[in-house]
C-alpha cells in the first residue's frame, strides 16, 4: 500500500473496504442506478474504480468517466463514447455517431451548441437516428440494450461539469435539458444498463438548489462514510508495514485522537508527515510534531480547498455566512447549539428578518453536515475533523 495523497488509489494501494464495495454492488443489483454521496476525500472515486474492476471480473463491461474537464455537451458526449469504447463496446458504438461528433467538433465555430445543448443539431437532417447529439447517443444505447452485455457507466464529477455548464450561454436551460435527457435515457434503456453517479459536489444538493430534484429522483441514494475505528487502525498498520515505518498501537491511537475523523486522505497525510520527520521508531510525541507541521503555512494547500469550495458553491452572501459559522465553531471544540449559531448569524446581519436568518441557518447547517465540515450530536454542531478545525482557526481567526 503506497502513501498516496490526493489522487484516486488503485490496485495494491487501495485499502480494501469489502463491506462497502459489496454494499454498493448490492444496491446496483437491486436498483440499477445509484447516486453515491459522501463528503470529499472519503474515497468515493477510489471505491467506484474498485467496484468497476470487480464488475469487470464478473463479466460486466464497466465504463468509468470523469467529466469535470468537459467544456460542453459535445465534450461530454465524446468522453462518454470514448469510455464505452475503452470498456470494450466498440461494436456498439457505431462509426456514424463518432464520425458526426468529430465533424461537429471540427466545425464547432460554426455549430451552435447554445440553447439546444444536448439536443444540438449534428448537421445530418436526413438521418433521423443521428440528427441531433442526443439522438446519436441514443442510437448507441439502443445497440447496447439489444446486445447481451451488462454495462455499468460510472460518471464522476458530473455536478462539477454542470456547474461550469450553467455559467455558459443559456447555461441553466442546457443543464436542465441534459439532466432530463439523462433521466429519460436511464428510464428507456434499463435492461442492460447500470449507472453510478458520484462527485465532490453533491448532485442532490446541486439539483435541489435549482429545483431540478425530479431529474434525479429515480436514483437510489447510497452514502459512504469515513473509516470505522478498527478499519482506521488496520489502514495505518498497513501503511506503516508497507513503507518500512511500523506504527505501534499507542501511536495509532494518538493519530486517531488528533485527527478526530478517520478520513482516508487525512490518514495518508499524517503518515506522510510522520515519515518526513525522519524519526524511527515513531513515538506518541512525534504525532503532535507531525500535526504542527501539517498545520504550518506551507502545508495550507492540503486544506485550503475546503475554504475555496464554499466560495465556488455558494453565493457570496451565503459563503460569508458559512465562514462566519465555521469561524465561530473553530474556536470551540465542544461545538455550539443551534440557537448559539443563530445568534452568530444574527449578529452579522443586524436588522435582518429573523425568520429568513433561521432558514439560512437551516440550509447552511444541512449543507455543511453533508459536505463533511460539521457533525451534529446531542444538539451541538462541531467540526468533524479536528485537523480541519485547527486549520480553520489558524487561518481565519487567530
Ligand atoms: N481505499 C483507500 N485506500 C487508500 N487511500 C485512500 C482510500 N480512499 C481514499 N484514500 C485517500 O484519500 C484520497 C482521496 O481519495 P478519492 O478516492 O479521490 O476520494 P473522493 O473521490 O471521495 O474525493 C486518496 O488520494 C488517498 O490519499
Ligand atoms: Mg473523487
Amino acid at each position: 500500500m503506497r502513501n498516496i495523497i490526493g489522487s484516486p488509489v488503485e490496485g495494491d494501494s487501495f485499502f480494501d473496504r469489502p463491506a462497502e464495495t459489496a454494499r454498493l454492488r448490492r444496491d446496483l443489483d437491486t436498483d440499477g442506478k445509484v447516486l453515491l454521496t459522501a463528503p470529499r476525500r472519503v474515497g468515493k472515486t477510489s471505491l467506484v474504480l474498485r467496484v468497476c474492476e470487480l464488475e469487470r471480473k464478473a463479466g460486466t463491461k464497466a465504463a468509468f468517466l470523469n467529466v469535470e474537464g468537459c467544456g460542453d455537451e459535445l465534450g461530454f458526449a465524446e468522453k462518454l463514447l470514448q469510455s464505452l469504447g475503452q470498456a470494450g463496446l466498440h461494436a456498439e458504438l457505431g462509426e456514424r455517431a463518432l464520425g458526426l461528433l468529430r465533424k461537429a467538433r471540427q466545425t464547432i465555430g460554426g455549430v451552435k451548441v447554445a440553447a439546444d445543448g444536448i439536443d444540438m443539431e449534428l448537421g445530418a437532417p436526413e438521418d433521423s437516428d443521428h440528427r441531433s447529439l442526443s439522438r446519436a447517443l441514443e442510437s448507441v444505447f439502443r445497440k447496447i440494450e439489444d446486445s447481451d452485455a451488462t454495462v455499468l457507466i460510472a460518471i464522476d464529477e458530473l455536478p462539477e461539469f454542470l456547474v461550469n455548464l450553467s455559467r455558459k450561454e443559456e447555461g441553466p436551460e442546457r443543464v436542465r435539458r441534459l439532466l432530463h435527457w439523462l433521466r429519460s435515457l436511464r428510464q428507456t434503456y434499463r435492461t442492460r444498463l447500470r449507472w453510478i453517479f458520484l462527485g465532490s459536489v453533491g448532485l442532490d444538493a446541486f439539483v435541489e438548489e435549482r429545483d431540478l430534484g425530479k431529474t434525479v429522483n429515480d436514483l437510489a441514494v447510497h452514502t459512504l462514510d469515513a473509516l470505522r475505528t478498527e478499519e482506521a487502525h488496520e489502514f495505518l498498520s498497513r501503511l506503516g508495514a508497507s513503507n518500512g515505518l511500523p506504527l505501534s498501537e499507542p501511536v495509532r491511537n494518538e493519530i486517531l485522537a488528533q485527527l478526530g475523523w478517520a478520513l482516508p486522505h487525512h490518514l495518508q497525510l499524517m503518515f506522510h508527515t510522520l515519515r518526513d520527520l525522519g524519526i524511527s521508531p515513531i513515538n506518541v510525541a512525534s504525532v503532535s510534531t507531525a500535526r504542527e507541521r501539517l498545520l504550518s503555512p506551507d502545508q495550507v494547500r492540503h486544506f485550503d480547498t475546503w475554504r475555496q469550495r464554499l466560495n465556488e458553491q455558494l453565493t457570496p452572501d451565503h459563503a460569508e455566512a458559512a465562514r462566519g459559522l465555521l469561524g465561530a465553531l473553530s474556536s470551540d471544540p465542544q461545538g455550539r447549539t443551534r440557537s448559539q449559531l443563530l445568534a452568530v448569524l444574527m449578529a452579522s446581519r443586524p436588522g435582518a428578518d429573523p425568520g429568513a436568518v433561521e432558514d439560512l441557518l437551516s440550509s447552511l447547517l444541512l449543507r455543511l453536515q453533508r459536505d463533511g465540515y460539521l457533525l451534529e450530536s446531542d444538539g451541538r454542531y462541531a467540526f468533524r475533523s479536528f485537523l480541519l478545525r485547527e486549520f480553520w482557526h489558524r487561518r481565519e481567526i487567530r
